[in-house]
């Protein structure tokens, strides 16, 4: 099973960024662990702060992945464009969050992806990432 994390803008300062909400763990780290944990699925990793590389990112992976586990993090609440890419791939994708947006600010309560994804895991900190893989796990 071939399964991707793909995490939008600001997500690489996981660790040194407001870490009241977000923790104090790089994703490195968890994504590390994450492996060794699962050592019989193959999980990838990508990030990017750029709208267009996680679009291209989506649409390569998108038809020949078992599953895409989306942190489009601002992008979430914002952008038409992965929206477009989330709805046009075969491969299920579910939206993760770290926090929960629904707690926050009111522009956090909408998502432009949610129509299109398979299910939403939000607010369980890093944990998120791993419910939205085991949901994979049939
Ligand atoms: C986030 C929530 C978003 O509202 C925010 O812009 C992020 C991270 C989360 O994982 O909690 O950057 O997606």
């Amino acid at each position: 099973m071939k399964i991707i994390i793909i995490n939008g803008p600001n997500l690489n300062l996981l660790g040194k960024r407001e870490t009241n909400i977000y923790g104090d763990l790089s994703f490195k780290e968890f994504f590390e662990e994450l492996k060794m944990k699962n050592k019989d699925i193959e999980l990838e990793y990508f990030q990017s702060n750029i709208e267009g590389e996680l679009i291209n990112k989506i649409q390569e992976v998108g038809f020949s992945y078992d599953g895409i586990i989306l942190n489009a993090a601002a992008y979430t609440h914002t952008s038409i464009g992965i929206a477009d890419a989330v709805a046009g791939i075969t491969t299920p994708t579910i939206e993760v969050h770290i926090s929960n947006t629904y707690s926050r600010e009111s522009f956090r309560h909408v998502s432009y992806l949610a129509p299109n994804v398979k299910g939403i895991i939000t607010g369980f900190g890093l944990q998120s990432y791993e419910l939205a893989l085991l949901s994979f796990m049939k």
